[in-house]
């Protein structure tokens, strides 16, 4: 009888050194929309995505065969770069077999700070696929929130929620982490109609001041879903 493997989830990356335990599968997730575009983009054919830190970095790779740079900061896209951070960039685009060289306001920063662990990046896209790849690895699970510059986020610890709840339901797993009942009571609350639930989330208004509400949408209700799932392998994210 396989013992009972743990879950907790992290509010914010900048959160995650108190949780970090070089063992544990961390799922790293910025629904809103970070992790989502990554599992568009891999849907969508690209290669490999090189998630970066800062927008210099990201820009050594500008006009390199085959690579597209996407930058976004404070949810914009940033000028002299091929791509923000929206989803839609990646549909019905001339992406197949490309590199994608990403940096982001949190979710690139939260893939870096737990590079030392076996790092999955999840969405609403992909939610059931990692499921089911953490359910047959049988390993502690940490969910890595992005959050917002450090603070807490209300889209990320629902998804966690959403997560939790899909592997709490095998019986394999427990958990003692009071973010984790806070994540599920939030999905509790959503009652299956996050757009609708987050209408007051800071991110959401932001989006939408942004007219980005169909990227919202997107992200959190996808159209379509997906069996890729990204891990991070020498600094990049491939598919597994
Ligand atoms: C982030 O990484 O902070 C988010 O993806 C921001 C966004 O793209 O809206």
């Amino acid at each position: 009888m396989n013992t009972k493997k743990n879950i907790s989830v992290c509010f914010t990356a900048d959160q995650f050194e108190k949780y970090a335990d070089g063992k544990s599968t961390v799922v790293v997730v910025d629904v809103l929309r970070a992790t989502s575009v990554i599992s568009t983009a891999f849907m969508q054919g690209v290669q490999v995505i090189i998630p970066v830190q800062n927008l210099d970095e990201a820009l050594e790779y500008k006009g390199k065969e085959g690579c597209i740079v996407a930058a976004e900061r404070n949810a914009k896209p940033i000028e002299g770069f091929d791509y923000g951070n929206s989803p839609f960039h990646y549909i019905n685009a001339d992406v197949a077999g490309k590199t994608l060289v990403l940096t982001t306001t949190n979710g690139t920063k939260a893939i870096y700070y737990a590079k030392e662990h076996k790092v999955l990046t999840a969405s609403y896209i992909n939610i059931e696929a990692v499921a089911q790849h953490l359910i047959e690895e049988h390993n502690d699970v940490i969910i890595l929130c992005s959050g917002w510059k450090g603070v807490f986020n209300l889209e990320d610890p629902i998804f966690a929620g959403s997560l939790a709840k899909l592997l709490l339901e095998t019986g394999s797993y427990e958990s003692n982490c009071d973010s984790l009942f806070a994540s599920m009571q939030l999905l509790k609350s959503a009652d299956g109609n996050l757009f609708t639930y987050l209408s007051d989330s800071s991110h959401r208004k932001r989006l939408k001041s942004l007219n980005m509400e169909d990227d919202t949408r997107f992200c959190l209700s996808p159209p379509v879903k997906s069996d890729i799932i990204p891990i991070l392998k020498d600094g990049k994210l491939v598919v597994l």
